[in-house]
Parts: structure tokens; sequence; C-alpha cells
């Protein structure tokens, strides 16, 4: 097998696995994970009825390029949601259906990657490990931006040399944030984009969290809304990664879309021919319906609105954390700084689950940025991750 495999690093539930193993909870207390981001709200309805009605489409091949209505419906949804101007995105040639974002974005990087030079491709640190694994399966070398406290939890790209730079083929944003829920403002888009034209590399970014947010009248902003804000209208260099996972609680479905430079998306176009991954036809219709309707999206941000009010009040008295505005993730610094003793105590006397932050990030010269962190998913119900604040906050108050 290729020998590159062995270079995956474990993946972070591997390790919370067996930091738990041998530790016996409490049985009386039911079992709340936070540890996991998979959405626990209801899918809506007229998705699943699409999906229900389409299902005899299975008995067709469906095309890598997915249906023109599917990329039509994606092209007027990020036109409308990220201020893009009209027509500038064609469905035609600037935007793909892909299997859920951590496929796209695994294929993207085998795609792109030109293994004839060094190829360093930038990633937040903390972050998502696909981005770490795609890239050294692609044969390349990840550079860790620490994502601080003192920075906002978002990459200090001055802090770059030039040298290093010059290196990267390519970068990853991830915006909102996991685990921060760090959103990157506008500017800081606009500032990648010049540093990726001085130093000829690709911008990637993942938002597959961009929908769920806190404050109604402040969408987080998109790297294809600073390319439109630039007069950049042919996206160049840029390609945005969407998913309906988190949007529409639809994890199981598969599917999101990649959009952006159309010089990125045809080679990745033909990449995913010869890989095979063409969303079936029945998820494409449903995906069509769920990409064509705001109302369930926004009743989904309310419920996670309802969450983070109680939780906050819960727990800010005895946790520091970044005040959220993103995402479905808290990122609080454990009281005592060791974030695994915190994890494996709160299980063993609480029930519930939290992931280390050292389990989502590397050693840099600074020392380990997740270090001292916990990430906290606030994906059930309003009261059953109340109940999961409340006993992490009788854990503290108990312990520390
Ligand atoms: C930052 C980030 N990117 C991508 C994904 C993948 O999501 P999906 O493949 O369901 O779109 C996740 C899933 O948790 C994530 O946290």
């Amino acid at each position: 097998m290729n020998p590159e495999l062995d270079a995956l690093k474990p993946y972070p539930f591997e390790r919370l696995k067996a930091l738990m193993a041998g530790v016996t909870p409490p049985a009386d207390l039911t079992h709340i994970p936070l540890s996991i981001g998979e959405p626990q709200h209801a899918p809506p309805t007229s998705v699943l009825e699409s999906l229900n009605h389409h299902v005899g489409a299975v008995a067709r091949y469906p095309s890598t390029l997915g249906l023109p209505e599917l990329r039509a419906t994606i092209a007027d949804w990020a036109t409308r949601r990220f201020n893009l101007a009209p027509q500038s995105l064609d469905p035609q040639r600037q935007v793909l259906p892909v299997n859920g974002t951590r496929e796209a974005i695994f294929a993207f990087v085998q795609a792109a990657l030109d293994r004839s030079r060094p190829a360093r491709v930038a990633v937040p640190n903390p972050f998502y490990q696909i981005y770490e694994g795609a890239t050294l399966l692609a044969g390349g070398q990840p550079l860790y931006l620490d994502c601080r406290a003192d920075k906002g939890f978002l990459p200090d790209l001055e802090a770059v040399p030039a040298a290093a730079w010059r290196e990267v083929q390519l970068v990853f944003v991830c915006s909102p944030g996991n685990p921060t829920g760090a959103v990157t403002p506008l500017e800081d888009f606009k500032r990648l984009i010049a540093l990726a034209d001085e130093h000829d590399f690709i911008v990637a970014s993942d938002e597959c969290y961009s929908e769920l947010y806190l404050d109604e009248s402040a969408p987080p902003p998109g790297l294809l809304e600073a390319c439109a804000a630039l007069g950049r209208h042919d996206y160049r260099r840029c390609i945005v990664f969407h998913s309906l996972s988190k949007r529409s609680n639809l994890p199981g479905l598969r599917s999101g879309f990649v959009a952006g430079d159309e010089a990125l998306i045809a080679p990745f176009a033909r990449y995913r021919t010869y890989h095979g991954c063409a969303m079936s036809l029945q998820v494409q219709q449903a995906s069509t319906v769920a990409w064509g309707d705001e109302a369930h999206v926004q009743a989904n941000r309310e419920i996670y609105r309802q969450t983070f009010a109680a939780v906050v009040e819960c727990l800010a008295p005895v946790l520091d954390f970044p005040s959220p505005q993103a995402s479905f993730y808290l990122w609080p610094a454990v009281p005592d700084g060791d974030d695994e003793t915190f994890a494996r105590e709160l299980y063993s006397q609480q029930h519930v689950t939290v992931l280390p932050g050292r389990y989502m990030s590397r050693e840099s010269s600074q020392g380990n940025p997740g270090n001292g962190r916990v990430r906290m998913a606030l994906v059930a119900d309003p009261d059953t991750t109340l109940e999961a604040a409340r006993r992490i906050r009788r854990f503290i108050e108990e312990h520390y």
C-alpha cells in the first residue's frame, strides 16, 4: 500500500476513545456527547419528501457535473447570500455538486497540488483534520497557522515570512471556524487574495458553517463575497466549499458544492470524472429543494440561538470562552489548563463528552494552540444541551 498512508495522524475521535478507555461513567446519568459535530435538529420535510419522490432515479447514472437545475439553484443562492454581481457566477462552469465538503476538500487537494515543486498547504491550527490528511496524501506538507486568543482565533497572515509563502500552493480558510467559531472578516479575505496574487497560490475557503450564525443581521462574509467586493468577478485563484450538512441538518445526505474560479473548477471536474464521485440523481433533486429554501435554515438558526443563550448564561461564570458568533461550537479554556484530564474527569463524573483541544491542533514554535481548551458541540436540542452545561458547571464548581 501507499507508504504515505502511514503519515496520516490518528483521528481526534480515535484519541478520545483511547483517553476514555477503562473509565466508567455514572450509570444513572444519560450520556450527552458534546464531542461530535453532528447536527441533531430535524432535517426539512420537503427535502425528505423530494428524496422519496425521486428514489426511482437511482436506476440511472448521474453525471459528474450534475443537473443544470441544481447548479442554477446553487448559483442563485450563492449570488444572493454573498452579494455577488448578477450572472457573475456561471452555473455551467463555476459550480460543481460534491458529496459533502469533506469529500470535496480531500479530492480538491489531490487535484490541486503540483508535486514537481515544494507543495506547502497552509491550514489553520487548530483545524479540521481532513486538510492535513489530504495534504499528506497528495505529497504536500502542511504549514500550520496558529489561531490564538490574542489574534481573535484567526491566523496571523502577516506573521508568515515571504519565503514560506513562496512554497505555499494552497491556503485553507475555515470560516466560521471549527473549533473556534471565529469568523474571518471580509478584510482578511481580501488580504489573503492579495497574497495569493503575489505568491501564486490558491485560496480554498471551507464555509460549511456559514449559515449557522447568531446575529440574523450579520451573516458571516465569504471568500466569493470578498472577490465581488474587489471587482474580481472571475473569482481568480479562489474556491469555496459549502454543505447542506449543517445548514439543513442533512449530514447523511452527503451533499454540498464547490464554486469559484473556472480555471480551478474545470480541472477539478476532470479529476472527479475519473475518481467517480458523481452525486446520485435522487440526492441532487433533494439538494435542489434544500438550496432553494431559506425558511428552514432560519428556523434552524433560531434553535441554535436558544441553545447558545442558555448555555452561555450557564457557563460564562465558570469558563472563559470566545463570545460565540457562528458555528455550533464553544471553545473554552479549561480552569487548570489540562484539557485531557478535564475531558476524562468530566466523562467519568458527569457522563458528558467533550473533545480535548490538543486533539485538533499541532505543536508550533509557540506551543500547541489547542492545549488547555476543549471543543463543545452544541448540537443536541436546547434542553439536552442545557442539561450538559449544568453538569459541566457542577463539575467545575466541585473540582476547580
Ligand atoms: C470544518 C469542517 N469542514 C468540513 C466538514 C465536513 O462536512 P460535510 O462533509 O458533512 O459537508 C466538517 C464536518 O464536521 C467540518 O467541521
